[in-house]
């Protein structure tokens, strides 16, 4: 890595994006990146054993050079094939290993990795420990502030502590336990509030550890307000949805010149990265999924991204159909 990627990756973690299944595959991410070029951008979850079991690896781990600093989020509960993903994650070029803690779907618990393993600090300590050996790279850990009944500040910092110990070098912490029983993923990211402070008292309490704070961060001023206490901010649903509020990050977040760029620019950024996707054989409709979000709160909004899913999720849908979208843009002045 050249001395300004270094630079650039060294504290991308002021601003993330979240790791969101379904939502921040590589055709979100190059989007995101055309937004921000300095953000870390986090992969859906991979399931390590799925890695292990699967050869053919590009469609889990495929990415473009551009969406650097990247960090691949791995799950799993055995150390073995964790092992074998890190390697994996080093060898095709990832900037960092994250291993999730806190998803709380039955799926996931039903393989007893994810938010379940919050139960587990040992084994945590074991997959950490694991990785770490294993690849340069730094491994970081995504978890929740508790699950169920364990769930009080001294469980918190003592997971925390041992999972530094073990060798991890960030803590994201999602700002609410979770329900293993009775709620679903969703619930699980509204029902159980917010407790920001104690995320707060732990990084008091251990100010030595990188811990970036994720939940409910709405705005840049949400983010610049946590990072007068954190480290970092992680952004994920309100990133995903509203990916244009977020232009201003590098020029605020990481003091980098202003550069304002309108949507009908970032189509047609995005014009031979689809054309490559195309010949590839992908669809256009995997990068305009995301891309109608690019749109809203302006006269016409719904209409254009009816328009835009309507003709890219036809099977025959080219770029053409980009060209047009960034056309109408262009015509409104976006
Ligand atoms: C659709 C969706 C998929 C998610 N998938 C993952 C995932 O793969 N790994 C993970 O650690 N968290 C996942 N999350 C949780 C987010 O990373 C984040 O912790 C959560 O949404 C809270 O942040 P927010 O309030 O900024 O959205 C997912 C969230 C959503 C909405």
């Amino acid at each position: 890595m050249d001395l300004e990627s270094q630079t650039k990756t060294f504290d991308a973690y002021r601003f993330s994006v979240a790791p969101m299944l379904d939502c921040t595959d590589r055709h979100f991410r190059v989007l995101m990146r055309q937004i921000t070029q300095r953000a870390l951008l986090y992969t859906e979850m991979v399931v390590a054993q799925a890695l292990f079991h699967n050869k053919n690896h590009n469609n889990l781990l495929q990415f473009d050079d551009i969406e650097h600093p990247i960090a691949l989020q791995i799950g799993g509960e055995n150390p073995e094939f964790l092992v074998y993903a890190a390697r994996l994650g080093e060898e095709w070029g990832y900037d960092e290993i994250n291993f999730n803690v806190g998803c709380p779907s039955a799926k996931v618990q039903s393989g007893n990795f994810g938010a379940s393993l919050m139960a587990r600090p040992d084994q945590v300590a074991r997959c950490i420990e694991a990785m770490t050996n294993s690849t340069k790279l730094p491994v970081t850990i995504k978890h929740r502030l508790g699950i169920d009944d364990l769930d009080s500040d001294e469980l918190l910092r003592k997971f925390v502590d041992k999972i530094s110990n073990a060798g991890a070098k960030r803590f994201t912490i999602h700002a609410r336990k979770a329900f293993l029983k009775g709620l679903d993923p969703k619930q699980n990211r509204t029902v159980p509030p917010l407790q920001y402070e104690r995320v707060a008292h732990l990084k008091e309490l251990r100010p030595d550890l990188i811990i970036e704070v994720n939940g409910g961060l709405e705005t840049i001023e949400d983010c610049l307000k946590a990072l007068d206490k954190f480290d970092g901010a992680m952004v994920g649903r309100a990133a995903y949805e509203h990916p244009m509020r977020w232009g201003r990050i590098d020029e605020i977040i990481f003091k980098e010149p202003q550069k304002i760029i309108k949507q009908s620019q970032i189509i047609r950024q995005l014009l031979p990265y689809a054309e490559k996707h195309l010949s590839n054989n992908g669809r256009i409709w995997d990068i305009c999924r995301h891309l109608i979000k690019i749109v809203e709160n302006v006269p016409g909004a719904s209409k254009w991204r009816r328009n835009l899913t309507l003709e890219s999720q036809n099977k025959f849908a080219n770029l053409k159909v980009m060209e047009i979208a960034a056309l109408q843009l262009e015509e409104a002045g976006l």
